[in-house]
């Protein structure tokens, strides 16, 4: 019987400002998962926060897409909300797009990573969440994890990778969608989703279509049509066997890779990895984090997490991070730090643009 990995997360409000999750707010999820555990709706749970994002890891046998694990998410962000406003935390239920759940979260706010998968007779598994990022964070790594030999030794190496995957590749702005075989369409591929605002890595396939990594792909800003924050993508790969290495599933975080987000999400800053204790981006609110933790499915059961970034090996990218972050800075609101105009029509500059409208004059 196959399992489902739901991974469903929304930044419902943060403590303080944007910077991190008030433990009240866990305790009322965790509270939350574990009764729809009880009830067997649900095979087993882990929550988790990275940055001001709440994180519902849930294992289960509906399928992908299901209403009822969509509803029970969306229940838990609205009463995890109460809690919120209650405490006045910053920006209370802000991911909540919608006034009720129509169904189905996507498109309302929270994003969605799901998985359905027949167990492997071992089944290791990483997840990956990012804040302060959008959904474009993953085209890099993922792209280095099933497709780079310099990072990937497997493609070389292992005979269950040599043939190589598939790549599902999502035009965000154009609502399509189109399926890349590596590494036959390696220079294809990268056309398009080394345009990380538009062009997503919505999931990777082997040639079989055994699924190895699937994300999260909504624009908030393309939903709500204003800049409600950015998406804080989640991610979610198989490892080992048919699939990359845990070790070189994580590779591709040693570089200090430059993501959009950081504050006011219009801005360029590279992506530290960090242990969950320290995904609370407040430097300049960032510089964007990702955390990745590591668990084994045992008929379902999320038998962990390791929290596979807190580790000293990481120390060094870190660093680097810092000094590309104050590389960065220094350039304040000037590109590339700030983002080019089209992004920045995504955020709430439009706004101070709009009011010098009529100041402008054709040229002499
Ligand atoms: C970026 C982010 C923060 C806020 C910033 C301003 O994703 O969440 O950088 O954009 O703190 O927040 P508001 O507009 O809520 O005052
Ligand atoms: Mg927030
Ligand atoms: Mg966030």
């Amino acid at each position: 019987q196959p399992i489902t990995l739901s991974v469903i997360k929304a930044d419902v409000g943060g403590y303080v400002g944007h910077s991190a999750m008030h433990p009240a707010l866990l305790e009322e999820a965790r509270r939350l998962m574990e009764e729809a555990k009880h009830k067997n709706q649900i095979v087993d749970y882990h929550v988790t926060s990275c940055g001001d994002d709440l994180q519902l890891i849930m294992t289960h046998r509906h399928g992908v897409d299901h209403t009822d694990i969509h509803h029970m998410a969306w229940d838990v962000f609205t009463a995890c909300t109460q809690v919120a406003r209650k405490l006045k935390l910053y920006g209370a239920g802000q991911d909540l797009l919608a006034d009720a759940f129509s169904g189905n979260v996507r498109g309302m706010g929270p994003g969605v990573a799901e998985m359905e998968i027949n167990e492997r007779q071992s089944e290791p598994i990483l997840i990956f969440m990012a804040d302060k990022t959008s959904a474009g964070a993953w085209n890099l790594p993922l792209f280095k994890m099933f497709a780079d030999p310099f990072n990937t030794a497997g493609l070389i190496i292992s005979p269950t990778m040599h043939a190589g995957f598939q790549f599902e590749v999502h035009d965000v702005k154009g609502h399509k969608r189109i399926f890349f075989r590596t590494p036959e369409e390696m220079y294809d591929l990268l056309v398009f989703i080394g345009a990380t605002g538009r062009y997503i890595i919505k999931a990777v396939f082997t040639h079989d279509g055994e699924i190895g990594a699937v994300s999260s792909t909504q624009r908030l800003a393309l939903i709500a049509g204003k800049y409600v924050g950015k998406d804080d993508p989640v991610c979610v790969v198989r490892t080992q066997g048919a699939f990359p290495a845990v070790g070189e599933v994580l590779e591709p975080f040693t570089m200090p890779h430059i993501v959009e987000g950081w504050m006011r999400g219009s801005h360029y800053g590279p992506l530290m990895p960090t242990s969950v204790q320290q995904a609370t981006p407040s430097r300049f609110d960032g510089p964007p984090r990702v955390i990745g933790l590591g668990f084994q499915l045992a008929d379902g059961q999320l038998i962990g997490p390791r929290d596979m970034f807190d580790d000293p090996c990481y120390d060094e990218v870190r660093r680097q991070v810092n000094i590309l972050a104050d590389q960065l800075r220094r350039h304040g609101p000037f590109e590339p730090h700030r983002l080019p105009m089209d992004e920045m029509e995504y955020t709430t500059l439009p706004q101070v643009m709009e009011k010098l409208r009529d100041r402008w004059s054709e040229l002499p």
